[in-house]
């Protein structure tokens, strides 16, 4: 295993392409910093969200608003450290008055997101919201597949990386939703489990390859 410090100078490369290679200029140009990622590039569970808000902007650090606190929260009820876990977003610039990243936009980050995957290596992914499930599944919908786990093989430019992905709900599209909130709460019980069933090669999940 490629020790912490090896994986971070690995990480800093990618972020440091995204900006020489001048990706999505107008929203870098609109937002104050890039918003690349936090946690442990050693963690076997990455979470990926959408796109950096008002506070992510300022700060540098992905899920530090309301949503993040909100993430945090469920982060302890499963006994997990934040900084025991990687956290991202597919978009790494804040889209102009928090809109929906367009279409291009991800796009033009998921080579992005396939390297820091590809570096960390890890066995699960949790993709919060539609826009970040839809990364990897481009026919998921998110209300029908939200807390089902499947074990996906993402074909990169390398050696292929097969891991679970779980969609859930957003925290923030979640936060003053009392439903969503309860079903985002209930299928983030779920992740204990699939870490332990994600160890044994027995165990089998849905498998998609994309
Ligand atoms: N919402 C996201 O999708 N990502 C963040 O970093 C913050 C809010």
């Amino acid at each position: 295993m490629k020790s912490s410090s090896s994986k971070n100078q690995a990480l800093e490369q990618v972020k440091q392409s995204i900006i020489k290679d001048k990706v999505c200029p107008d929203l870098a140009a609109s937002a104050t910093q890039l918003v690349f990622g936090d946690g442990d590039p050693n963690s076997s569970i990455v979470f990926i969200g959408e796109a950096p808000g008002k506070a992510e902007d300022a700060t540098g650090i992905p899920f530090v608003g309301a949503a993040g606190k909100f993430l945090n929260e469920m982060l302890e009820t499963i006994g997990l450290e934040r900084s025991a876990v990687y956290i991202t977003n597919i978009v790494k610039y804040r889209p102009p008055n928090n809109r929906d990243p367009l279409p291009e936009e991800k796009k033009a980050f998921l080579p992005y997101l396939q390297r820091q995957l590809e570096i960390i290596q890890p066995k699960i992914v949790v993709a919060l919201g539609r826009h970040a499930a839809s990364c990897f599944l481009p026919q998921l919908k998110i209300s029908l597949d939200h807390g089902h786990a499947k074990r996906i093989t993402l074909a990169f430019s390398g050696q292929p990386l097969t891991l679970v992905l779980l969609p859930l709900f957003h925290p923030a599209a979640a936060l003053y939703n009392g439903s969503m909130r309860q079903t985002l709460i209930d299928d983030f019980s779920l992740i204990p489990d699939i870490i332990s069933q994600v160890k044994d090669p027995r165990i089998s999940f849905k498998q998609v390859t994309i």
